[in-house]
């Protein structure tokens, strides 16, 4: 690391580890997956070994064909969780995901302030600009990405202002005088913009001890910069260390140019661990987690990002930039994932198998660590002393043994080696990012 800071570590919430075929194991507890309980152990496991935050992601839709095979996108509501948490907890942060495409900033803003007094300073917003789910809030297409950043930007105004309109020194509970707030102090918003109308003020006064942390993911130029303006880390998906390195320079030239420090913004990248004693368990793991993995459908996925059609390729036939239509599909999903998904093109020409082996093709474009726990621990070594990441949130894989090692070993090996925490210094999300 270029400024000698630890790395920041959190973990999240999804249950990636129950991916492919992992909820069938034994010990997979897959029927706890809609209870607080099952998720106050593994927040209550990661903050014994101090991680920065607990992280739940969150999409407002769900694709029917896909809980055949697994739990998919089934999940409880992320704020309301973390509040169950939170009860449970006392020093780790508490991300929650909020989209901007399809809240009313007024609920997102009083729900993540109020996550921000249960917790007592804890809680952080994942601003999500989202990749589907229109129909479920009566829009009749999903808007374009850089629209959807436009509105994102003036959402986030809008929130922070409600912050502010209720500030927590309006309340005076002078009982001698009677006098329960200074009703001055609280102000409305009176925000008229192009995508948002709120009068405001906030029913609830701000929680004002820390601030909220700020995360943002997507990694289009419209996302970068937002990210820039606004967010105090950004969750990122990067494949190799390579692009780490080229986003994390990016982000930090942009915050520069949005005036603040490059220090300002912080990369964490999702890194999937697939972690078992040897190497070899580690691989087996792998495997089997993805014995089941629905081929076409993966490849009609990256078929889509690319704008070409997979289904139909030979099956040793590489894949070049020639092959791909000059100008990328007007519209993917996300433009961070078909943007990785032509860059691996570009430099390693796969065929079929290569790409439904790289986290690209499957796994969110994650890093991914297919290994033991030494194995683990050098390559993160490695990518923070090249100045690729801040830290990252774990995203585990294969089992629910692989997701124990990645909090119960990973996590302490890498503060004996210096790059991590060994204890709390704070008990504020703010704090921790700021250490
Ligand atoms: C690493 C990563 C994580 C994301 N997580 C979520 C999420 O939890 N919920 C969601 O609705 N969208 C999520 N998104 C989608 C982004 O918010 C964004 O809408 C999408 O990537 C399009 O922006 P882009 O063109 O900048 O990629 C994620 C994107 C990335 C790259």
């Amino acid at each position: 690391m270029k400024d000698r800071r630890k790395l920041h570590i959190g973990m999240s919430l999804a249950p990636t580890w129950l991916n492919g075929d992992a909820w069938r194991r034994a010990d997979s507890a897959a029927e706890g997956l809609f209870s607080g309980d099952y998720y106050v152990d593994i927040a209550k496991r990661a903050e014994a070994v101090h991680l920065d935050f607990v992280f739940r992601p969150d999409a407002l839709f769900l694709p029917v064909e896909a809980l055949e095979t697994g739990p998919g996108f089934a999940s409880l509501d992320p704020t309301v969780l973390l509040a169950a948490i939170a009860r449970e907890t006392s020093h780790i942060g508490l991300l929650s995901t909020a989209s901007t495409a399809f809240l009313p900033p007024y609920v997102v803003a009083r729900q993540i302030q109020s996550l921000h007094w249960l917790s007592n300073g804890r809680a952080g917003w994942n601003i999500v600009t989202a990749l589907a789910g229109h129909e479920n809030f009566g829009l009749e297409a999903m808007p374009s990405s850089e629209a959807r950043y436009e509105r994102a930007a003036e959402f986030t105004e809008v929130v922070r202002l409600l912050w502010e309109s209720f500030p927590n020194r309006a309340l005076k509970i002078d009982r001698a005088s009677g006098r329960y707030a200074d009703s001055a102090l609280v102000r409305p918003v009176d925000h008229a913009g192009r995508h948002l109308n709120v009068r405001g003020p906030l029913n609830l006064p701000a929680f004002d001890k820390v601030p909220i942390p700020l995360v943002q993911a997507g990694a289009s130029p419209a996302g970068r910069d937002f990210a820039a303006s606004v967010a105090d880390a950004v969750f990122a998906s990067t494949p190799d260390r390579d692009a780490a390195l080229e986003l994390r320079q990016d982000l930090r030239l942009r915050a520069e140019r949005h005036g603040r420090a490059a220090g300002d913004i912080r990369l964490l990248p999702g890194l999937s661990l697939y972690l078992a004693d040897t190497r070899a368990q580690a691989r087996d793991l792998f495997a089997a987690t993805h014995a089941r993995t629905d081929r076409a459908a993966v490849l009609v996925a990256i078929g889509e990002a690319l704008g070409i059609d997979l289904l139909r390729w030979p099956v040793n036939r590489p894949l070049t930039m020639r092959d791909l239509p000059a100008s990328p599909p007007e519209r993917p999903r996300s433009r961070t994932h078909a943007a990785l998904l032509r860059r691996l093109v570009a430099r390693d020409a796969p065929t079929l198998d290569d790409l439904l082996r790289r986290p690209e093709g499957v796994g969110s474009a994650h890093w991914q660590i297919v290994g033991t726990v030494a194995d683990a621990v050098a390559e993160i070594a490695d990518w923070a002393a090249a100045g690729a990441i801040d830290g990252f949130i774990a995203t585990p894989g294969g089992s629910v043994g692989s997701m124990h090692l990645a909090l119960g070993a990973l996590v302490p090996r890498l503060a004996e080696a210096g790059l991590f925490r060994e204890r709390y210094a704070g008990a504020t999300f703010a704090g921790h990012l700021d250490e």
